[in-house]
């Protein structure tokens, strides 16, 4: 769905940056700014700032920065329509309404026709649960040493032991038997007709990342079989894009998340304080899960069950985490069977431990294939080296490849030298294998020197708009050459030939919340100075080295032919010299 500008602005003017941002943070006003802690990363003074003039927010701490949308878009992982809907909503201002062929309306009625039903069931379960009839799974919960707000939290429930309690209750509410069956909560039998599909189990149920019910699990009070019995796939859901405990995890604040197998994992490991936990339900991780883990986090913890099993699921999960763009490490319950288990045994601070110890997906990974070669056989031993240089090929950056080739060298008792030369044999038989990275020269150096002035020139422009005029008699917005500060540069220029300065704006014209960030950081540079005759002082400074660095990489790339190009750099030139004369005051 497109919308114009115009209202995507009027939405964004109606939302005061103070006020929404108000909402999640403590704010206090200092200056013309309000300071917080960052909701971005682990603080402990504020450096988080908001900016009412500019709408705009930007952490001194960590770099996270943009405006009122792009601050929804990172804390609650909107995507841009959904934080545009939020703040339409806010404000009070109706959308224009989606073109809808038939087909889709009908998705989509279906879909919040099964949502509410799935809602009705799971209060029904959850009404279970707490009355006389629930006493069972009550107690089943309880032994599991689940306590009333985790049982709470999670929303459990009770299917009792009757097959067509619920099918009953929700005939009282008028609900078809059509819908019914596309729910997934019944079952139907030709002879039979349709019953529960769950009954004399304890209920779990699925939320998706907004909270909203999309399936069940059931469980057995005891030994029987299944253990668990699990919605099928319906309308509203799909088990390879959903994980279990998303929608708390997403908040938790913390820096990784921990992947496990099942749903009393992730409860225990909540109730535990681990409230980053996650599962896959019931299904392998896919990669559609990868990508949506890769939209909250670059690094997971697996902690798979023990069992071979377990070390099967993690060495599937990982190329395709990898993929991705998420770094597993994985994490050893031994001896107990899973995290569940582990923290009943040993508590919350020993799982913390063991997550600090969790090891690099690359050496689980070795170790595994360790345990398929006879070590103690000269040729077994020799293969199994020869596939980890194989495996060590495929590292791209030289640092990364000998970083690994050392931990590999030590942990299986070969020297480094040897592997080394397997490693570089291998990739001489063919395997291209990519060039490092060049070092940090003395040129990067300067360049970073110069954007850090950049950066300082935009932020002034915006706080002091006097400036704009001897800024544009000297410099045009391709003088500035950092890639996107250029693209910043003209938009503001272009709004103060207009007559008018609008920082947040210019930031919606980025569509990456990384780009969002990037450019919300021009805006606020900081540079301490005691006096305004320092200031100025430094205003013409800074002119001056982003003009020269612009007319040096212009001459750089001068055609020596191209005596106009040389003419026009010569007069330039001059106005380098009349920089030290100009007079600005900051007002
Ligand atoms: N599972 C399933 N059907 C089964 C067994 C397991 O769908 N018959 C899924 C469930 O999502 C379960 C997960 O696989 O949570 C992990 O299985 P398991 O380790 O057997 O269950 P636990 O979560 O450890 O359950 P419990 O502690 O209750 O035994
Ligand atoms: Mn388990």
């Amino acid at each position: 769905m497109f919308y114009s500008e115009d209202l995507v602005e009027e939405i964004r003017t109606k939302n005061d940056i103070v006020d929404v941002i108000s909402g999640y943070v403590k704010l206090q006003r200092k200056g013309s700014s309000y300071f917080g802690l960052c909701p971005f990363h682990n603080e402990k003074s504020a450096s988080f700032s908001v900016s009412p003039q500019k709408q705009m927010y930007y952490c001194f701490g960590c770099g996270a920065g943009g405006n009122v949308f792009t601050f929804l878009m990172e804390y609650e992982h909107y995507s841009f329509p959904e934080a545009l809907k939020v703040l339409a909503d806010r404000a009070g201002i109706a959308l224009p309404e989606q073109e809808m062929n038939e087909e889709m309306k009908r998705q989509q009625n279906l879909r919040s026709q099964i949502l509410d039903l799935n809602k009705m069931a799971a209060k029904y379960f959850y009404y279970q649960l707490r009355s006389e009839r629930g006493a069972a799974g009550m107690k089943y919960l309880k032994d599991r040493k689940l306590d009333d707000e985790t049982i709470h939290r999670f929303g459990l429930g009770y299917a009792n032991k009757y097959s067509d309690d619920l099918y009953r209750y929700l005939k009282g509410k008028n609900i078809s038997d059509e819908l019914l069956a596309k729910s997934g909560l019944m079952q139907v039998d030709e002879r039979k007709g349709m019953y529960d599909k769950f009954w004399n189990r304890v209920i779990f149920p699925i939320m998706d990342v907004n909270g909203k019910v999309i399936g069940f699990g059931g469980r057995v009070m005891g030994d029987g079989k299944p253990k668990y019995l699990n919605s099928p796939e319906t309308v509203v859901f799909d088990k390879s894009r959903n994980l279990y405990g998303l929608h708390f995890a997403r908040t938790s604040r913390k820096k990784q998340l921990l992947i496990c197998e099942g749903y009393m994992d992730v409860i225990s490991l909540h109730q535990a304080g681990f409230t980053n936990a996650v599962a896959s339900l019931g299904t392998a991780l896919t990669s559609q899960h990868a990508s949506l883990i890769k939209r909250y986090t670059d690094e997971v913890i697996l902690t798979y069950d023990s069992d071979e099993a377990g070390v099967r699921a993690a060495l599937r999960a990982i190329p395709l985490l990898k993929e991705a763009g998420v770094n597993a490490k994985v994490l050893d319950m031994r001896p107990y069977k899973d995290p569940d288990e582990f923290i009943k045994a040993l508590g919350a601070e020993e799982f913390r431990k063991r997550i600090d110890e969790a090891q690099n997906s690359f050496l689980f990974e070795t170790d595994v294939l360790q345990k398929s070669y006879d070590m103690n056989d000269p040729q077994g031993k020799t293969a199994f080296y020869e596939e980890v240089a194989s495996k060590l090929m495929r590292f791209e950056l030289e640092l990364e490849r000998e970083n690994y080739i050392e931990a590999v060298a030590g942990r299986y008792g070969v020297s480094m030298e040897s592997l080394r030369k397997m490693v570089n044999r291998m990739a001489l038989k063919g395997m291209n294998v990519a060039k490092a990275a060049p070092a940090r020269s003395a040129r990067t150096e300067k360049e970073a020197g110069i954007l850090k002035s950049q950066k300082l020139l935009l932020t002034w422009l915006i706080e002091y708009p006097c400036l704009y005029r001897s800024v544009r008699q000297y410099l045009k917005p391709e003088d500035f050459t950092g890639d996107i500060y250029c693209t910043v540069a003209r938009l503001l220029f272009e709004q103060y030939d207009n007559g008018e300065s609008n920082p947040a704006r210019i930031i919606d014209y980025f569509t990456e919340p990384e780009d969002q960030s990037r450019a919300a950081a021009l805006f606020h540079s900081t540079l301490s100075v005691e006096s305004t005759a320092e200031m100025e002082k430094a205003f013409r400074e800074t002119l001056r080295k982003i003009l020269e660095h612009s007319l040096d990489e212009r001459s750089a790339k001068l055609d020596p032919a191209d005596m106009e190009g040389l003419q026009k750099l010569i007069q330039d030139r001059k106005k380098l010299s009349e920089i030290s004369r100009i007079h600005v005051e900051f007002q």
